[in-house]
């Protein structure tokens, strides 16, 4: 892709051009991909029915790019390098020849099992090469994938496939995950008990451990592979079909399903990796996430492979078999661009330094961050200790909404401050606005942060409920996409992200709502009523605080804690897991009814003295009992 961004000045000549003429703008990026057929129009949209299209009347299908269109230059060029979770294993890597027959094999697979265009099919997989693989092969044959990330519970699965209406299941024997090993088939079956939709489960044996099949429903991946021709005529896809679902949470109990479709994306994810990272042709790209982020969606899979980029794909977690592995991964297979997250780059700092000195990491040439703000700390250690100063670091603002980065320095390019997202890509538009939903266009502000103008990478809608995707994004300040995050951004015009301003957590990069586990924890019976907030947390970003009102029959208060984040682990899973719950009897509470999480998040940070008035609660008395709680759970903690 030929933006030619090379410096400062050009960035902003093609900022501009975006922003004067988006249409002409996006035809040039986008006349650079393969297209069955062309498109009719560039752009249209509607955000208050919130009717966006992109490159409408074009046929296309996104593995041509990923795939076809690399072969006659790059069919022996490396495509995915798979490192195992155990690190004595060998590594695997795919060619892009071998990725693409993998990928057609797994195409006549799923047309066995009787799936076809725009069929729903769930992933729920380790990270394994297969996953990447059944991503291509759904969005080939014009599936619909959901990638339900490895971490939920049997209840958040069936809930997903449920919400979705899978027909198809893909998953594994199980996985090893550090020292445990994760029973994925059993938590498959475990969710396939409470959920009505799944016809088939299509399961790769990867850990080679027993694990029960039931017959009629159960297919072994590897016997359904056998004799499967090579080839497979990929679907043509209109531009605004779907590509895929992901969930992900917001301020109510319900996860949404946020829907991306094919042509804006594909533009989308390649023109912002490419311009991002700098990337170059040979280069090893390496994308921490989980694919069961949209992180793992946009920048280890699909942008990575639309630009033929080499991208490495890690099943392990980075502290096993101990805290230096990021660091032997990027020495073993000599990366080149590496994109993590800032919790585990605070988790991997409180080893020190020595670990990453023990390791010849001068391949790197660029560093990223996602997912939630840097502090200047860990920025500084990432730029001193793994990029040794040489390497710039792209602090990338985005969300599971926006498809791909929104606000980033372009590596090397544009000017680098620590702790700001900095500069909008071409082609993005934010604003900040007050309360009222006024612009606030003076230097050195903080407001909401919303975007004025459609991006090809934008959710189109929330799976089966378009009314709420005009609710949730497109309603608090009517003409724009409010994206729940608050921002400062400075004289330069460069933007901090200050984090979410919604009942929205965000612990380790992972999104909850806190009425989605609030709900999980009111389905105790001993529980009247929770509210859980977020507070700061040295490595997570934030933890998860519970207050729940709790019937005082003759509970053991030290069981009822343990049952209610049992309760949470089964409903969600263990990523949400509350670090503290503080039984009380009373939440403060506005004299309408509406408890006040304002005080309970300072309370839970125990800034006590941030308080604010409290003489106009309903209830102030409860204050005192509150702090005195939260005391005695951070010194018994
Ligand atoms: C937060 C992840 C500060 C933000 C790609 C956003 C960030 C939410 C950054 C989306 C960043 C993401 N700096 N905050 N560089 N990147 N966030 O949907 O609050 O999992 O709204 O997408 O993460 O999380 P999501």
């Amino acid at each position: 892709m030929n933006l030619s961004i090379t410096n400062f000045d050009s960035y902003q000549e093609k900022y501009q051009q975006s922003i004067k003429n988006p249409d002409q703008f996006w035809e040039v990026i986008a006349s650079q991909f393969k297209w069955q057929k062309k498109w009719d129009k560039v752009c249209s949209w509607d955000f208050n029915q919130v009717d966006i299209k992109w490159f409408e009347g074009a046929k296309l299908n996104i593995t041509e790019n990923c795939l076809d269109r690399h072969l006659p230059q790059k069919a022996n060029d490396i495509a995915i390098i798979w490192e195992p979770s155990e690190p004595g294993q060998p590594f695997i890597q795919l060619t892009y020849q071998q990725l693409y027959e993998q990928v057609c094999q797994t195409c006549s697979m799923l047309k066995e099992l009787g799936i076809e265009k725009g069929d729903r099919v769930c992933l729920y997989m380790p990270m394994v090469p297969e996953l990447l693989i059944a991503v291509l092969a759904c969005a080939r044959i014009g599936a619909v994938h959901t990638v339900v990330f490895g971490g939920f519970s049997a209840n958040a699965l069936a809930e997903r496939i449920d919400d979705a209406g899978c027909k198809l299941l893909i998953t594994t024997d199980g996985a090893k995950r550090g020292h445990k090993i994760i029973p994925f088939k059993q938590i498959v079956d475990e969710a396939l008990a409470l959920s009505k939709h799944i016809e088939k489960t299509l399961v790769y044996r990867h850990l080679g451990e027993k694990c029960a099949m039931q017959q009629g429903r159960d297919i072994w991946w590897h016997e359904l592979s056998q004799n499967q021709p090579s080839e497979f005529i990929a679907v043509a896809m209109d531009a605004e079909d779907p590509l895929f679902i992901l969930y992900t949470s917001g301020s109510t109990g319900k996860p949404k399903g946020v829907v991306h479709t094919c042509a804006g994306y594909m533009v989308w994810t390649a023109f912002t990796f490419q311009n991002v990272f700098q990337y170059k042709e040979g280069e090893v790209f390496w994308c921490s996430a989980d694919i069961g982020w949209i992180t793992g969606h946009s920048y280890l899979t699909y942008g990575p492979l639309l630009s033929g980029a080499t991208t490495l794909m890690f099943e392990g977690i980075p502290t096993y078999p101990d805290a230096s592995r990021f660091w032997q991964v990027i020495e073993r297979h000599r990366v080149n661009i590496f994109y993590t997250a800032p919790t585990a780059i605070r988790s991997l700092m409180a080893h020190g330094t020595t670990l990453p000195e023990q390791f010849e990491m001068e391949s790197l040439s660029v560093l990223g961050t996602v997912g939630e703000p840097i502090n200047e700390e860990a920025w500084q250690w990432y730029f001193n200790y793994i990029g040794k100063r040489r390497c710039p670091i792209v602090d990338t603002w985005w969300q599971t909404e926006t498809g791909g980065i929104m606000i980033a320095g372009l590596a090397g390019v544009t000017p680098q401050k620590p702790t700001f997202a900095s500069y909008p890509l071409p082609g993005v538009q934010p604003i900040l606005v007050n309360e009222n939903g006024k612009e606030i266009t003076e230097p050195s502000t903080n407001g909401y942060l919303c975007i004025k103008y459609p991006w090809p990478g934008m959710l189109r809608t929330t799976y089966g409920d378009h009314e709420r995707c005009i609710q949730t994004y497109f309603s608090t300040f009517p003409g724009l996409y409010f994206t729940g995050d608050g921002a400062f951004r400075d004289e330069l015009g460069m933007y901090r992200i200050n984090g979410r301003v919604d009942d929205v957590i965000n612990v380790s990069g992972h999104r909850f709502g806190t009425a989605e586990i609030e709900n999980a924890i009111n389905l105790h019976p001993n529980a009247i009523e929770s509210a859980v907030v977020g507070y700061p947390h040295d490595i997570k970003g934030e933890g998860i605080y519970a207050y729940v009102i709790f019937e005082q029959n003759e509970i053991n208060e030290e069981q009822l804690i343990h049952e209610i984040k049992d309760l949470v682990i089964k409903q969600i899973g263990k990523i949400a897991q509350p670090d503290y719950i503080q039984l009380v009897q009373g939440l403060p509470k506005t004299r309408s009814g509406k408890i006040m999480r304002r005080i309970l998040r300072k309370i839970a940070a125990g800034q006590y003295d941030e308080l604010g008035d409290t003489s106009t609660l309903l209830n102030p008395e409860c204050i005192e009992f509150l702090k005195e709680g939260q005391k005695s759970l951070m010194t018994s903690s």
